[in-house]
């Protein structure tokens, strides 16, 4: 009885879109969540929303120069990059990726750090010419986008794994001197002098390249924000000697926000459907960075195949039938997610990108995904999505009111820097986000935002970073 199913799978999917939705007033009290969580995280060690000092105290303005390594760990690939600062906004990048695997991610953390030794080693035997020429006694930033409790600009300790790495041996150890002993161990002669989070990473490669910036957000595999804070209110940091700097980047790991749950019965926290429960108790890591589930791309996709199995399973989509592909754990991937919603064909046509994903790389039988299907799939991705970019405007709303940015800067723009495939790729992201921020803040403040790319900040940042050091080190101030 094609009808009653088309009003069934109507109402299930409506149902769905609701509980996926947050109006403005659910967006606001999440920023009110979120100024709580800072202020817990700015005043304590251990927080879920670890507010991590940075030990970076100002940004650079593009003027600097010089050659450095940069190591990047943490998104799709191992980076290494030699990234050549011009001086005037602008640099050169020569760079290899490697393939991390799943072994490594979760085994040893020796055995990755002798890989990622080895990498380095390769990059510099493959790139001498252009790697060697000008460098300053290979100085090497480490980006390393996970939450590490810092100490110094190079010392700082793993506190827990996220995206998928889950190596059992390495939270507490130092990661610093964890890759300064592998690269010893080869007899590589680089001295890692910088410890940097993507997200610090990106928001001085925005301020290199664009003059400033007051926040670096990364919305990628996982999601996480850094930003400029007034050192006063980074409470639980204890500055010794008379050198007190007036600002401090602060690594959010606003990954973690609301892990704790506290606040959700009385609905002031976040608003978490069975689906993302589902993936939440299937990860990798269960009850850790709930946030980052919601929103990244190491998850969205897998958000929607939750939602689609259930609908399959109610017998509303696929004629109720799947295949091994839409049965495998993350076997829709955050890609398909971006093609489904680039897809404006016909339902009905078999050239359609999202015909082609179900069909061609999940391996539906053709017969069983009608246009109705079709629709439902493009439906399902973006009531996934749209909430991704509503929730990854709250984080940057919630800064700018905390820091009285808003009030601060009397009318001048506030520049943030965005790195990471989801707000590259993913159809909409950036306008839903936008959008957002004006139910948040207002028009006149969110018209001041300028939300821009951080080009290549965990290369870029982490080679400023180890210049930063350099500088400091030089000066012996570290
Ligand atoms: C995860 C990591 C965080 C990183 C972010 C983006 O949330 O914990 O350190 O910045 O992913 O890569």
């Amino acid at each position: 009885m094609p009808a009653a199913v088309k009003r069934t799978l109507e109402q299930a999917l409506s149902g769905i879109e609701g509980e996926f939705s947050l109006d403005t007033s659910a967006l606001n009290a999440l920023v009110g969540r979120f100024h709580e969580l800072m202020d817990y995280g700015l005043a304590n060690t251990g927080a879920d929303m670890a507010m991590i000092p940075s030990f970076v105290t100002g940004v650079p303005d593009g003027s600097e120069t010089g050659t450095y390594l940069a190591l990047d760990l943490g998104g799709t690939n191992l980076r290494v990059c030699a990234v050549k600062l011009n001086g005037d906004g602008t640099f050169k990048m020569t760079q290899e990726k490697y393939k991390v695997s799943d072994t490594l991610k979760q085994g040893p953390i020796a055995h990755l750090m002798d890989y990622i030794a080895s990498s380095v080693d390769t990059f510099l035997t493959d790139n001498a010419a252009s790697s060697a020429e000008g460098l300053d006694e290979l100085n090497m930033g480490f980006t390393f986008s996970f939450p590490v409790e810092q100490t110094a600009i190079d010392r700082g300790q793993l506190i827990k794994w996220t995206k998928g790495f889950n190596c059992p041996d390495a939270p507490g150890k130092d990661v610093i001197q964890l890759l300064q002993a592998a690269l010893d161990r080869k007899h590589i002669k680089v001295k890692v002098n910088a410890l940097v989070n993507d997200t610090v990473g990106a928001l001085l490669a925005h301020a290199y390249q664009s003059g400033g910036a007051f926040i670096g957000a990364i919305y990628g595999t996982g999601t996480n924000g850094a930003y400029v804070a007034d050192i006063d209110d980074v409470k639980k940091l204890t500055i010794h000697g008379d050198s007190k700097p007036s600002h401090m980047l602060i690594n959010t790991e606003w990954g973690g926000f609301d892990d704790d749950a506290q606040s959700r019965h009385e609905g002031a926290g976040l608003w978490v459907t069975s689906y993302d429960n589902y993936v939440d108790r299937t990860a990798i890591r269960p009850r850790h960075h709930c946030f980052e589930k919601m929103i990244s791309g190491m998850y969205l996709g897998e958000v929607c195949r939750a939602v689609m199995i259930s609908l399959i399973d109610r017998l509303l989509l696929f004629g109720g039938y799947s295949s091994t592909g839409m049965n495998t754990q993350y076997g829709f991937d955050t890609a398909y997610v971006s093609a489904v919603l680039a897809d404006k064909d016909d339902t009905a046509s078999k050239e359609s990108a999202t015909r082609k994903i179900l069909v061609g790389t999940m391996g539906l039988k053709e017969e069983v995904v009608s246009a109705k299907d079709v629709e439902a799939v493009r439906r399902i991705c973006s009531i996934v999505a749209i909430r991704a970019a509503r929730l990854s405007a709250v984080p940057i709303a919630a800064t700018i009111r905390h820091t009285g940015e808003d009030k601060k800067q009397g009318g001048k723009e506030i520049k943030v820097g965005v790195d990471g495939s989801v707000v590259e790729f993913l159809p909409g992201f950036k306008e839903e986000m936008s959008a957002g921020l004006v139910e948040m803040l207002g028009k006149e403040t969110a018209g001041r935002i300028q939300l821009g790319y951080a080009r290549d900040g965990s290369g870029v940042g982490a080679a400023l970073c180890s210049l930063m050091a350099f500088k400091q080190q030089q000066a012996g101030h570290v």
